[in-house]
């Protein structure tokens, strides 16, 4: 049986291991898809219907996971991370709109539908900025897995119609953004 003591010593491991992010985000992908398939750990959210929640779940050395509860038919900015990630869909559905730098202008690709189960990844440079939809009428809830704490990085958003990039830092829930 999975548990979050169990995924997250196993996370712990992989890291410790060694520090190329293309290497932990594949080893870390299959133990996240046990931890989706297993939902006996998952704690009790209080979600909030009108606003995303973050609940920090645990953190180490080189290493963060966290759980979100997204509203219904709500869209995130376009985002960077500046780290690695993989994001597991445990309910309801996230549309991911991947964005890349074309001649040094910002595009959307292809939108991909994460349903339940599901796992999207991002590793910087060239595959680390996106934007999140729920397309249902009821929130939505992913596991997130990052190679550090995002509240500690000073990251970014994108006003892609104007060309322009803002400061963007997470908060989790209980904090003040
Ligand atoms: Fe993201």
């Amino acid at each position: 049986m999975v548990t979050l003591e169990s995924f997250i010593a196993e996370l712990d491991a992989v890291v410790r291991g060694g520090d190329d992010a293309d290497a932990i985000v594949k080893a870390v992908q299959p133990l996240l898809a046990e931890l989706l398939a297993d939902q006996a750990w998952l704690p009790d959210l209080p979600v909030d219907a009108t606003l995303p929640v973050a609940h920090l779940l645990g953190k180490g050395d080189g290493w963060s996971v966290v759980l979100v509860a997204f509203p219904a038919y709500a869209t995130t900015p376009v985002h960077d991370h500046l780290t690695w990630g993989l994001v597991g869909v445990v309910s309801g559905c996230e549309v991911e709109t991947p964005y890349s730098y074309v001649d040094g202008v910002l595009r959307p690709l292809e939108p991909v539908r994460n349903e339940p189960g599901a796992i999207s990844q991002v590793i910087p440079p060239d595959q680390e900025i996106h934007s999140i939809f729920n397309p249902l009428n009821r929130p939505s809830i992913s596991v997130h897995v990052y190679g550090a704490d995002l509240a500690d990085l000073p990251r970014h958003w994108y006003d892609v119609s104007a060309n322009q990039v803002h400061d963007y830092r997470s908060a989790y829930a209980g904090e003040a953004s």
